[in-house]
């Protein structure tokens, strides 16, 4: 199998340990240990840490903890701790579903633009994929149900979606996952919702569709305590599937990463317990930086302009100057320490992805010093 080059991860790589404003920033604001600790009680929080430095650093269960799997059961309905497989991120989550569920030769529809993984890993196994495009209507993004209905086919075998999704935070509404899954039924395919978003409604904004594994057996959920508990250092995300496909993509994590770390799925447990503070937390960051970026656009219409997300942390933003997306964000980057993720490493040319999830202060600045970088290129293109 031989995976093509991830643009996107290869971009963030070489510049987020340099820059100062990482606005492209696509969790929410890192949480310290001891600050997770903080939203426990006092004495609950000087038990919990006892507990985990005794935790003995041997291999864990293989599948994560029943104590972890349990928490997790129990944010979906009728779903089992043997129905989910925690994994080493989300990242190693679709990558077991993809390499279990797939052969050469199978169809497969992704939703496009995308993480670059939803589409990458099918093709690398040799399947025939076929993007879903979002449409842009009235400058809005948004999904097309009845396109996706002509695009899934007799041989369909698996249909790859993700909501929130990144990068342009379009939301699919729970009549939309409903239709999705009844097009699945029919093509006897299976859906793969990647749910890295999942828990980040927009403060005030719509309320998000619950999990697609909900739905029926042909449904499956990928989760991450990454982007909404912002905790991606734990490596922690999973699958929710029948217990079938679990232990499936149990058999081929024996190839991968054997069993998740048991300090992370321990803390992970903790955070899935203490979900409502971290959304509460996750809400005064993002209206935060939605605040400045309201503003910031409105103060900039003549540089850019952006489709304010619906869900999750991610959107993209269109800009006026004629330079392509990565001499742009590599501009941003060397000569002005600014973090914007390049349009092109979605196939989004002029545009580039912003997140909101970062601190607020670094929001800010990456933001002035965005506009004075769009301003001197739009002004070299008059
Ligand atoms: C849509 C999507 N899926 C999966 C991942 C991987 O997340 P994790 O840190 O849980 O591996 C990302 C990371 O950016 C993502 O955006």
């Amino acid at each position: 199998m031989k995976l093509e080059t991830f643009a996107l991860e290869r971009w963030m790589t070489t510049w987020e340990t340099v820059v100062s404003f990482d606005i492209a920033e696509s969790g929410i604001y890192p949480l310290s240990t001891a600050e997770l600790f903080g939203l426990l009680p006092e004495d609950q929080a000087a038990a919990a840490q006892d507990e985990l430095l005794n935790i003995r650093l041997g291999y864990t269960e293989a599948r994560g903890t029943e104590r972890l799997r349990g928490a997790l059961a129990e944010t979906y309905e009728q779903v089992s701790p043997d129905d989910i497989l925690v994994a080493t991120g989300a990242i190693e989550a679709n990558f077991l579903l993809f390499t279990s569920l797939l052969e050469r030769g199978d169809h497969v529809v992704a939703v496009y633009p995308a993480y670059q993984q939803l589409h990458s890993v099918a093709r690398a196994i040799g399947c025939e994929v076929t993007p879903w495009t979002i449409s842009q209507r009235d400058n809005q993004f948004a999904f097309d149900i009845d396109a996706l209905e002509r695009l899934v086919r007799k041989d369909t075998r698996l249909i790859v979606v993700n909501t929130p999704h990144n990068p342009t935070g379009a939301i699919l509404s729970q009549a939309d996952l409903e239709r999705i899954y009844g097009i699945a039924e029919e093509a006897n395919a299976y859906v793969l919702c990647d749910e890295a978003y999942r828990w980040l409604d927009m403060p005030g904004g719509e309320p998000l569709a619950a999990p697609m594994r909900n739905l029926g057996p042909r449904a499956i959920s990928v989760g991450t305590v990454s982007k909404p508990f912002g905790l991606p250092g734990l490596r922690i995300g999973w699958i929710a599937a029948t217990e079938e496909i679990a232990s499936a993509c149990w058999s081929t994590r024996d190839y991968t990463s054997l069993s998740p770390a048991g300090l992370s799925d321990y803390l992970a447990t903790i955070a899935l317990r203490n979900r409502d503070a971290l959304i509460a937390r996750n809400h005064e960051i993002v209206r935060n930086n939605l605040e400045t970026a309201d503003v910031w656009f409105a103060e900039h219409a003549d540089l850019a302009a952006w489709d304010r997300p619906r869900g999750g942390l991610l959107a993209l933003v269109r800009y006026a100057a004629a330079n392509p997306s990565s001499e742009v964000a590599d501009l941003l980057a060397k000569d002005y320490s600014v973090m914007l993720a390049p349009g092109s490493a979605f196939g989004y040319e002029s545009h580039l992805r912003i997140g909101v999830g970062q601190r607020p202060d670094i929001f800010a600045e990456g933001l002035r010093r965005a506009a004075i970088c769009l301003r001197s290129l739009s002004a070299e293109g008059n």
